[in-house]
């Protein structure tokens, strides 16, 4: 049986349903990389500062470097009755090398080496998925420039509003997910501080240099209160809540790509590789990936709301309820890392059709709103503007008319000051092309986002 390394004021043994029930190796074991990375750091550390000897420090980096390879090539074996990782490593080493071993974990605690290994983590996870998030954004970007001109109905409570261009509405969800970026990236910022040598919550009596290891593991600072270090988990929950505002804008990218494959809107088309089929309807070609997205949503909002349930009211400092926050992180790591590459992948089989998403564009009414300004320009105030125009749509409505169908006269009828030039403003391209604004839909305008956008990402 394998010794704990806590066993000293035990008398008798741990019953294995508590080591079934406290153990943490099943799943932490993922931040092996890290443990012993910051372990070399630290054993080093110990070294430069007499706190061991120099031959001592080169024992137990030579050994931990041998524990890496086995757990890397996957000749480790775990132990359950040592568990957590950080036990499990300590043991394979003091195994390996003997006494040196016993002396890495001079002047740290579980407590602070956890909150390590976690930040360490958080930090490779979070330049991972700011990787991914660039290369969403490209996708969206570049697809935006192949299908420049397409003209789209811009939607208002899933109703009809006025017409967009494609690129326009494609580069929206560029937008959220460039703020998702800079969010993660301002994350790191804290993230980014070594908590190690805040040992148990106090301190250590020995004369330790943080600084160092701080540097030799490349944190940004060294935090500054030792109870702080291994109380809270504020890191973890920053990330949560990031990874849970970029998945509400997949999930939303995700409803439309679900909506505008529907035979109902057929704006688009995914190609097959992306989509599955029916058990029983043969006919049938379901955007199962995209629900998945919006689906998997759910999960790591559930996981954000499980870190904040866990951390709130807990007394200071460490509490071993603290454990709980690693399978929700682990979890919304996985599904987020997933949700961004599949769907930038799926970015590109997706066909546009552009012949049902124009003349849709066009319908409904869509550039009524283009009359009231033509209506402001000849110097009606706005609201008189909205409420002819408004009596011009029901107008058209009861004569099973659009507006391009209704004649001058009609138009006079309703108003001196609508001339013929009317006509040159109420096509959906017309009116794209008039919103000229910063920041509007038309052409120009949406060409400049784009490449403004990309000339920010190459930043
Ligand atoms: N497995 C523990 C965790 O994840 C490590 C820290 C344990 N510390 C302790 N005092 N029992 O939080």
């Amino acid at each position: 049986m394998a010794k704990k390394p806590w066993a000293g004021r035990f008398t008798e043994a741990t019953s294995k349903s508590v080591e079934r029930y406290t153990e943490s190796i099943s799943y932490d074991k993922r931040l092996w990389r890290y443990d012993i990375e910051g372990s070399i750091a630290h054993a080093r550390m110990l070294a430069k500062q007499g706190i061991i000897a120099k031959k001592e420090s080169g024992c137990i980096v030579k050994g931990l470097k041998e524990v890496y390879r086995e757990i890397d090539e996957g000749r480790f074996v775990f132990s359950e009755e040592l568990e957590d990782i950080h036990m499990n490593i300590e043991s394979a080493l003091i195994e390996k090398i003997g006494d040196a071993g016993g002396k890495l974990h001079t002047a740290r605690s579980r407590n602070d080496q956890v909150a390590l290994d976690i930040r360490l983590y958080l930090r490779a996870e979070t330049d991972e998925i700011c990787g991914l998030l660039l290369g969403l954004e490209k996708k969206l970007a570049d697809t935006a420039e192949d299908y420049f001109g397409i003209i789209v109905p811009g939607y208002t409570h899933t109703q009809r509003a006025q017409p967009v261009l494609l690129s326009h509405h494609l580069m929206a969800y560029a937008q959220m997910f460039e703020r998702d970026r800079e969010r993660f990236t301002d994350a790191l910022k804290r993230i980014n501080i070594l908590p190690l040598g805040a040992c148990a919550l106090a301190g250590t009596s020995l004369p330790i240099d943080r600084a160092y290891v701080a540097e030799l593991l490349e944190f940004d600072g060294v935090s500054e209160n030792s109870i702080d270090s291994v109380s809270d988990r504020d890191a973890v929950i920053e990330f949560l809540s990031c990874s849970s505002l970029m998945m509400i804008h997949i999930s939303r990218i995700a409803e439309e790509l679900i909506l505008w494959s529907s035979e109902e809107f057929s704006f688009i088309e995914i190609s097959d590789a992306y989509t599955t089929g029916s058990s029983i309807m043969p006919q049938k070609k379901n955007p199962d990936v995209a629900e998945l997205m919006r689906g998997k949503t759910g999960r790591v909002f559930g996981n954000l709301v499980s870190l904040l349930t866990l951390m709130k009211g807990l007394p200071l400092s460490y509490n071993r309820d603290m454990q709980e926050d690693k399978e929700p992180l682990f979890d919304t790591c996985d599904t987020v890392k997933a949700t961004l590459n599949i769907l930038t992948e799926m970015l590109g089989g997706i066909a546009f059709k552009r012949e049902k998403m124009e003349s849709s564009a066009g319908a409904a009414f869509s550039t009524a709103t283009d009359i009231a300004e033509y209506l402001v320009r000849c110097g009606l105030p706005f609201r008189k503007a909205h409420e002819l125009t408004g009596k011009i749509v029901r107008y058209a409505i009861d004569k099973g008319k659009t507006l391009t169908e209704l004649t001058p006269e009609e138009y006079s009828f309703h108003s001196p000051l609508i001339g013929s030039d009317i006509y040159s403003c109420i096509d959906a391209t017309a009116s794209v092309k008039a919103k000229n604004s910063f920041g509007g839909t038309s052409p120009e305008m949406v060409k400049g986002q784009i490449a403004r956008f990309k000339k920010r990402l190459r930043t």
